[in-house]
């Protein structure tokens, strides 16, 4: 049986959170989330055999949101023989679209924890698995060099659902190749512009991106999460493609950043392994590959 979580369990979510594992969630995260709303006790779901917990799914949304959007961790006690299809039921309670990331290295990308939860996640319909590329750049490197064949604007977010409109169009990216094929273009740049907005990165850095015709050439969002700054979205418009523009923006991304804070720095960034124009770009501006996310969508 399958329900959510009340007061009560608390210190039973706690104490399975507390054995390290492949899972986001941690106690310490698990605490401090519920009290931000990033975590809820609706959304925190609860395997039982009889009155006995055995499993346990947590999800993770945007504190201002109104549904959970990707889950953090999953739990099995261990006298589950095989988790997977209580995992799978887990993860059904939870209308999709849905995505379940992990977070590894590639040395351990073939564990059992994480193959069997990968397993539980395609039996429950989050069926595209795709490997993203993690990269980090710090203050410790030179910063990279600024642009001066294009200029940057601050714009409206109707200009940013324009622009991001135009460049989802023949992109490499796996989610918003998927956003498009299910709810069309242009509601697939509204939510993006929305999702972004809730980022915790100041709206304020987000620019626009000008060829010295005024054409406009893509857009730079350096923006941040809890855990710190990140590259937000790098996008260059199809017909501006093929002149490393994407540098230029991933750059810019990387300046603002770094003119914003007065301490030393670590810029994070996520790209999927098949996106090579922006694989190739990460490499060119110094940022170093550190891991692995696995996304199951
Ligand atoms: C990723 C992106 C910004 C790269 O743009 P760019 O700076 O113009 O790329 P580059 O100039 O370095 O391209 C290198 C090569 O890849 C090709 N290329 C670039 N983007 C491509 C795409 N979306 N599809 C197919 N080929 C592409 C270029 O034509 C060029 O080919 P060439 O070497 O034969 O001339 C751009 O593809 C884009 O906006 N994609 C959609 C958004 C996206 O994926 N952002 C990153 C999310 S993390």
């Amino acid at each position: 049986m399958f329900r959510t979580m009340v007061e009560s369990d608390l210190d039973f979510i706690l104490a399975c959170l507390t054995e390290p594992s492949v899972n986001t969630t941690t106690r310490e995260r698990f605490a401090a989330y519920l009290d931000s709303g990033s975590y809820r006790r609706e959304w925190t779901w609860l395997a039982l055999d009889g009155d006995e917990p055995v499993g346990l799914a947590v999800w993770w949304g945007f504190p201002d949101g109104d549904k959970p959007l990707a889950l953090d961790g999953l739990w099995a006690a261990p006298g589950v023989t095989d988790p997977v299809p209580m995992w799978a039921g887990l993860i059904r309670q939870v209308p999709q679209p849905t995505e379940y990331h992990i977070f590894t290295v590639p040395s351990h990308r073939d564990d059992p924890a994480i193959t069997l939860r990968l397993a539980a996640a395609h039996e429950a319909g989050l069926k595209t698995l795709t490997e993203r590329f993690r990269y980090e750049w710090t203050s410790a490197q030179p910063l990279p060099e600024r642009t001066t064949r294009l200029t940057f604007e601050p714009a409206t977010d109707e200009a940013f659902v324009d622009a991001f409109e135009q460049i989802s169009v023949g992109s490499l990216d796996v989610a918003t190749r998927a956003g498009v094929a299910r709810i069309g273009v242009h509601a697939q740049a509204l939510e993006d512009v929305e999702d972004y907005k809730s980022m915790r990165g100041p709206r304020e850095w987000w620019r626009l991106a000008y060829d010295e015709s005024g054409a406009l050439v893509g857009c730079a969002l350096p923006s941040a999460n809890d855990g710190g700054p990140v590259v937000g979205y790098v996008g260059v418009v199809p017909a501006q493609r093929g002149h490393h523009y994407a540098d230029d923006l991933l750059a810019e991304i990387t300046w603002i950043i770094a003119e914003a804070s007065d301490g030393g720095i670590s810029i994070r960034a996520d790209t999927d392994s098949t996106n090579a124009p922006m694989v190739a770009s990460f490499e060119r501006l110094g940022y170093r590959r550190f891991a692995l996310r696995l996304v199951a969508s």
